[in-house]
């Protein structure tokens, strides 16, 4: 059982309307939404993600003027970075408007505002006069959800509707900066747009604060985020070791290797055949020939698939640094720290 998935639009504005919780398709994962002028609805969201509440949210709107509406002030930055990258993935944290819930910024003086590029969900965001309150649809810590069935899996039975958007074209979340009234942007969390498209939009090079512990500036920003249920240990293929980090792994269990691409990986282990014969060893790859938009988009759905295989360790390989590479790392990084919990 669990929550209805369908694309029933004017649907989902009714029950959003009344204060329940809907789930939406964006370009970069799915978010479990609310009404975010609602504190009441807010609280269901915290509640059903069993989160924190000193994580604060992402305002979702469907237009510049409405996210202008939610912020104190807008920078010459954020009209530019709007301007270039919306509707799209980029969220901008900017000094907040009174009327913004406490809830909603965990008692921060700034909002994270975002445009989603997915039609539906801006369909949606027209036919209601808020803006949505909306964290990634996954219990706290767990892997964002990449479609509709991934929501239902985890979230059904404590949610009201599943706009089903089909699977999401980036597949990582959004990147976050920050921008001060005085127009200095920093960058708060690695994601879906490259930093150097923004620094080339903004003519400079942009400083980043990602730290690895709870960040006051992004207190969501912890280690274990991220994390499936196996357990993600980093492996380099071109170490003398690694071949026998494989062979040598416990041969009553199940356990992953996930690839950066396949290309790769088949020429590791034509190289490596007593690696390869391994046969309580599952691998999967993470793009073809090594394009780093195709691996954001597969990242949390092949993490998923992991889990469903059972596989209590996973062994994997860094993305080359460039590109959305960043990105994926630091999510492996953080699903890789979930060890130390
Ligand atoms: O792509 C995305 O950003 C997705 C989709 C659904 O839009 N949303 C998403 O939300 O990833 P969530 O809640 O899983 O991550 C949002 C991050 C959190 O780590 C939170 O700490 C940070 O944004 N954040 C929200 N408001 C903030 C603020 N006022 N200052 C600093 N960080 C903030
Ligand atoms: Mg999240």
């Amino acid at each position: 059982m669990g929550a209805p998935i369908g694309i029933d639009i004017a649907l989902a504005a009714a029950l959003l309307n009344d204060g329940k919780l809907v789930a939406i398709p964006t370009e970069t994962v799915y978010g479990l939404s609310a009404n975010g002028l609602n504190t009441d609805a807010v609280a269901a969201i915290f509640a059903a993600k069993n989160r924190p509440t000193f994580d604060p949210l992402i305002l979702h709107v469907s237009s510049i003027d409405q996210a202008k509406s939610l912020c104190s002030t807008w920078p010459a930055a954020a009209s530019k970075l709007a301007n270039a990258f919306w509707p799209g993935p980029l969220t901008m944290v900017l000094p907040k408007a009174d009327h913004v819930p406490h809830l909603v910024t965990a008692d921060n003086p700034t909002v994270a505002v975002r445009m989603p590029n997915n039609a539906m969900t801006l369909a949606l965001l027209n036919q209601v006069s808020f803006p949505l309150a909306a964290p990634s649809a996954n219990p706290f810590g767990y892997v964002s959800p990449t479609n509709a069935q991934h929501v239902l899996d985890q979230l059904g039975e404590r949610i009201d509707y599943i706009l089903d958007g089909g699977p999401c074209a980036i597949g990582i979340e959004s990147t976050i900066v920050s921008i001060s009234e005085e127009d200095e942007v920093t960058v708060l969390r690695l994601g879906g747009l490259d930093i150097d498209s923004i620094s080339a939009v903004l003519g400079k090079s942009i400083s980043e604060v990602l730290t690895t512990h709870s960040n006051p500036q992004a207190p969501g920003q912890l280690d274990q985020h991220y994390a499936p249920g196996s357990s993600m240990i980093p492996w380099d293929p071109n170490q003398s070791e690694a071949e026998a980090r494989l062979i040598n792994h416990n041969s009553n269990e199940t356990f992953g290797l996930l690839w950066f691409s396949q290309q790769q990986a088949q020429q590791w282990l034509s190289l490596h055949p007593a690696a390869a014969a391994n046969k309580t060893m599952k691998h999967y790859h993470l793009s073809e020939d090594g394009n780093d938009k195709e691996a954001a988009m597969n990242l949390f759905g092949t993490l998923r698939r992991f889990d469903k295989d059972q596989c209590h360790q996973v062994y994997f390989v860094w993305a080359p640094p460039a590109g959305l590479g960043r990105a994926i790392n630091d999510r492996l990084k953080r699903a890789s720290a979930k060890g130390s919990r």
